[in-house]
């Protein structure tokens, strides 16, 4: 199966770095060879804006980086799953770690905007990870399942086919410092582990997990040697066009 990779822009770019981006991305992919899945995740502001500027590449497929479960409301500041499927954005990031620390995005919201999304036929990124303290105590695999399992509360067979995981350990993030391979496979199979019991052993199999935290060109080929993997959600790494292309290119090619 093909791999996966997502950028995460988080809260970068403005409309004339959106730009640089695109005709940067272009140029590098244009003698590239890609043969991964990709899409970014952009600002709410420029959704509709990036989808508008990247209809003639049917590839790249534009996420939210969080949305809404209810379909519309007084939720002053908020985007709401309608809205994004207003806009043809392709689906979400929900229940990063940076919502889950600093906007209190707790186990139930975060359940409930998967148990939406997934519903609407939205791709669904829903993200798992422990923190350094955590990873520390040892206790890593208990706390991924079971934030898995209360995101996947209710989620029927129909609608968990829109989910992606991406284990993301908090640590990871942002810092440079990545696990060993040897760890993220051993949570990666936990979460097969976990959705073959939830679901069936089948989508234990074929269900998508991601990896995230701190990938780049430089140690991507170490975590694509994983034969649990199926791809991963990048921060900075998705920043700059030709860096991005790049990590598309590496991604599509062997360990
Ligand atoms: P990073 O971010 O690649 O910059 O560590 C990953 C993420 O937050 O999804």
């Amino acid at each position: 199966m093909k791999k996966m990779i997502i950028g995460n822009w988080k809260m970068y770019k403005t409309t004339s770095d959106i730009n640089i981006f695109k005709s940067e991305f272009e140029m590098a992919i244009d003698s590239a060879n890609i043969n991964v899945e990709y899409g970014i995740a952009v600002p709410s502001i420029y959704l509709c804006k990036v989808v508008d500027i990247f209809r003639n590449n049917k590839n790249i497929k534009i996420y939210a980086q969080d949305a809404h479960y209810k379909e519309e409301g007084a939720y002053t500041g908020n985007i709401s799953y309608k809205q994004l499927l207003d806009c043809n954005v392709y689906g979400s990031i929900i229940g990063h770690s940076e919502r889950r620390a600093m906007f209190n995005d707790t186990d139930e919201e975060i359940n409930k905007k998967v148990l939406a999304l997934s519903r609407n036929d939205l791709s669904t990124i829903l993200c798992v990870g422990e923190t350094l303290l955590e990873y520390q105590n040892k206790i890593s695999v208990s706390i991924v399942i079971n934030q898995l399992k209360k995101a996947l509360n209710s989620v029927m067979d129909n609608d968990v086919k829109n989910v992606i995981i991406a284990y993301e350990p908090v640590w990871a993030i942002g810092t440079g410092i990545v696990p060993k391979p040897e760890e993220v496979d051993l949570i990666i199979k936990e979460i097969r582990k976990t959705i073959s019991e939830l679901y069936n052993p089948k989508f234990g199999n074929s269900i998508k997990v991601l990896y995230g935290g701190s990938v780049n060109a430089k140690n991507i080929n170490d975590f694509l040697k994983l034969n649990s993997i199926s791809g991963f959600l990048v921060g900075s790494a998705s920043l700059k066009g030709s860096d991005f292309a790049e990590l598309l290119e590496l991604g599509g090619k062997d360990a």
